[in-house]
């Protein structure tokens, strides 16, 4: 990473949303690696093992949730588990719903998947819940996919009330819930809302990972629903990854079991909460016009720039002054109505991952950025 003595001529990254280098614990991982396979029966995390994944791991969320392990399914990555649940649920001819915008992996999963992805708006408290309801008057998707918690592209939480109105659709119209809550808990400030899960477990399945929590190269996510759900995917998981990979689930554990994962969590806290405050100061500041939902957690703010505002060519414009964004229109899946007009979406639509840079970086950042438009 630059030294902040550079931040005026380096090129700044708003694309990835990844932890800081510097967040990575790769010390005590290693600590733990060495202590898993060191232990008596160490041999067995290096053996083929059962694809619910490393039971250990999945006793502690089974606590962690309150449901008994056959509830956890233990993937590589939560990606990995999106795409086995699409793989499974998806038939030819369903679709499947997403917040509008929404992370760009899973719409593209879905649709490889074959499902018709259709983005719901998502205003600065969740989804549009009287679009939903006309969506699924016109056909009931399979699922819909929401990220509750700090939204990925939007920053976006869902209300308390939304969260209970998305349930009681989900339960009125047999659809499933997918609730991905991979930054849940890097709350920064404010107090967590209930997750669907808890309103109504029979119409949601939970995904989340260790990526943001602990490291993405781990490759540890997993899948929380009801138990023939998870039953018939872990079948699939057998079939395509034939055995999970047991050293990093059983450094997880560790990881928990030394009290490292508490005192990460706090560490990332207090390295990530001054880069949002730093976000939304430089974003009042230097585009004090464009509307802002100001998250109290995760890993991004998202814009979207007034109609009028010059968006044309914006990503070769802005790397030739040292910043590097996401293509805008990777997030838009769909649009419910065809005269939604979601290419002049797309184009205006800025999402800023601010965790793996530093306040002065983001401040340039922004600075930057408002000198575009
Ligand atoms: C909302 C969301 N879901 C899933 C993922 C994928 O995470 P994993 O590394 O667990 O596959 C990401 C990664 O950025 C994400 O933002």
């Amino acid at each position: 990473m630059q030294s902040p003595g550079r931040v005026g001529t380096e090129q700044i990254l708003f694309t990835r949303g990844v932890p800081a280098v510097e967040a990575l614990p790769a010390h005590l991982i290693g600590e733990c690696m060495q202590a898993v396979l060191d232990a008596p029966n160490g041999w067995s995390i290096l053996q083929y093992g059962h694809n619910g994944g490393y039971l250990p791991l999945r006793q502690l969320l089974g606590e962690q949730y309150q449901v008994s392990a056959e509830q956890i399914l233990v993937g590589n990555g939560s990606l990995h588990l999106q795409d086995l649940l699409a793989a499974m649920l998806v038939k030819p001819g369903d679709v499947v719903f997403v917040e509008q915008p929404s992370y760009d992996r899973a719409i593209k999963t879905f649709r490889r998947r074959g499902a018709k992805v259709i983005g719901i708006p998502l205003e600065h408290d969740g989804i549009d819940l009287k679009a939903l309801e006309q969506a699924i008057a016109r056909q009931t998707p399979v699922f819909l996919y929401v990220i509750p918690d700090f939204q990925n592209p939007a920053g976006v939480t869902t209300t308390a009330e939304k969260r209970q109105a998305l349930v009681e659709l989900a339960e009125r119209y047999h659809f499933w819930l997918v609730e991905d809550v991979p930054y849940r808990t890097l709350r920064y400030s404010g107090t967590s809302l209930p997750l669907l899960r808890d309103l109504r477990p029979e119409r949601v399945l939970t995904l989340s990972s260790y990526s943001k929590l602990i490291s993405p190269a781990l490759r540890v996510g997993y899948l929380v629903g009801p138990a023939d759900i998870v039953k018939a995917l872990t079948k699939l998981a057998e079939e395509t990854i034939l055995a999970p990979v047991l050293p990093t689930q059983a450094a997880v554990v560790e990881f928990y079991k030394r009290g490292y994962f508490a005192t990460n969590l706090e560490q990332l806290k207090q390295l990530y909460a001054p880069r949002l405050q730093a976000i939304i100061a430089a974003l009042k500041q230097y585009l004090p016009n464009v509307p802002l939902a100001e998250p109290e957690g995760g890993f991004f703010v998202s814009i979207t720039l007034p109609e009028q505002s010059n968006s044309t060519n914006l990503l070769p414009r802005a790397q030739e002054i040292g910043l590097t964004l996401s293509n805008g229109h990777d997030f838009f899946a769909d649009p419910l109505d065809e005269s939604e007009d979601i290419a002049s979406l797309g184009a205006r639509f800025v999402r800023l991952p601010f965790c793996a840079l530093t306040p002065a970086q983001i401040e340039e950042g922004v600075r930057r950025l408002a000198t575009l438009f």
